[in-house]
């Protein structure tokens, strides 16, 4: 452990957390949508699996390396794209970035940043991806693209859950306000008329409500970085995923979108039969233990991304913070193979989830 911070596991920072976030940050990152089913099923379902450990096996020295898209991963855990980082830190997505590079992992940066992507890449070089919400006003989103290859970013990932915010009453009841002249660096240029409206509000009457999948022909067009489509939850929407060249991140927006939708965990068998090795598969939501992480892989994807859990590090001690919480990940995920029989990555598979 290369921090000092005290805690030994995620739900301690979670808890710890809570008592130095404002309300109005506080309600902005727990939160779900409606009665918050989905969000707690993201978890209950890492607790319901069970694992069938191998024993007698050689396990002196584990291997957690891995790659993404070609990128090597010292252990197949990245960040998740979270908006606005800035609410519990200065430093906000700089030191999220900063955190994630130093343990050879990879960092989602949401549109939504207090920091602009240069800054943010140059904090992260060569291990950053960027995280797209289309905009009705396609120049836009195709100078954010532009700005986000020309910084080094590995990889554009299309977030496709979310053509309205869910209904998030925690948020609705304390709302989130960003500090009066904030400006959102990747928002874009302000249109006539909407002088007077928070970054925040003006954000949400930008996106393009009429994406469909016509529309990657466009993105294709734009870039030539791997483009990684962010939301899928069905074997149908992830075969057209893999038909129009896209990667695979399966998640349900951490139960913020559509309350009762199916898990990411759940639905990841059928993802990784309909797209049978034709593209790599990612996959967020409730990941608090190195456990949670090998059932993940063990299922068929390729590395996990944590959003909250990436927060709270950060507001309990930055950049250190989220180093914390990725090194607390990846010492329960090492400890994890060891006691199931496993040395490297590859060794996972179906067989270790109970009943096989
Ligand atoms: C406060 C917050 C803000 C988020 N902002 C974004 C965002 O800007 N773009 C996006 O694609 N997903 C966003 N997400 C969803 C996460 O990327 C991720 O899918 C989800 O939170 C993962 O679950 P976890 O928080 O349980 O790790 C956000 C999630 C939270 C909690």
């Amino acid at each position: 452990m290369t921090t000092d911070l005290p805690y030994l596991n995620l739900r301690e920072m979670e808890v710890a957390a809570a008592s130095v976030l404002s309300p109005a940050a506080l309600a902005y990152y727990v939160g779900g949508a409606n009665d918050e089913v989905t969000l707690r099923a993201n978890r209950e379902g890492y607790a319901a699996l069970r694992l069938r450990p191998r024993m007698l096996v050689d396990v002196t020295a584990i291997d957690l390396r891995t790659t993404v898209l070609g990128l090597p991963l010292d252990f197949p855990v990245g960040i998740a794209p979270c908006a606005l980082h800035g609410l519990v830190h200065p430093d906000a997505e700089v030191a999220t970035a900063r955190a994630a590079a130093s343990v050879g992992s990879v960092m989602t940066l949401s549109t939504m940043s207090h920091r602009p992507l240069e800054d943010v890449a140059q904090a992260a070089p060569e291990r950053l991806w960027f995280q797209l919400y289309l905009y009705h006003d396609r120049e836009v989103s195709r100078a954010l693209i532009q700005r986000a290859q020309a910084s080094g970013a590995r990889a554009l990932v299309l977030t496709v859950d979310a053509p309205y915010l869910g209904r998030r009453e925690a948020i609705l009841r304390t709302p989130v306000h960003i500090a009066p002249g904030t400006v959102l660096p990747n928002v874009g240029p302000r249109t006539p008329g909407s002088e007077g409206v928070d970054d925040l509000s003006y954000f949400n009457t930008l996106l393009d409500k009429g994406l469909s999948w016509a529309d990657l022909a466009w993105l294709r067009a734009q870039t030539t970085l791997p483009i990684v489509l962010k939301g899928l939850l069905t074997a149908e929407d992830a075969a057209l995923a893999v038909e129009h060249g896209c990667h695979v991140w399966v998640s349900n927006h951490g139960g913020r979108q559509l309350d009762t939708a199916v898990t990411a965990l759940e639905a990841l068998p059928e993802i990784v039969d309909a797209v049978a090795g034709r593209a790599e598969i990612y996959l967020d939501g409730g990941v608090t233990r190195g456990t949670d992480v090998l059932k993940s892989l063990a299922l068929g994807a390729k590395a996990v991304f944590i959003a909250r859990p990436a927060l709270y590090g950060l507001a309990l001690g930055g950049e250190a913070g989220v180093r914390h919480t990725l090194e607390l990940l990846r010492g329960e995920l090492r400890l994890a193979m060891a006691l199931c029989g496993k040395v490297q990555i590859s060794d996972l598979g179906p067989d270790l989830i109970f009943p096989h």
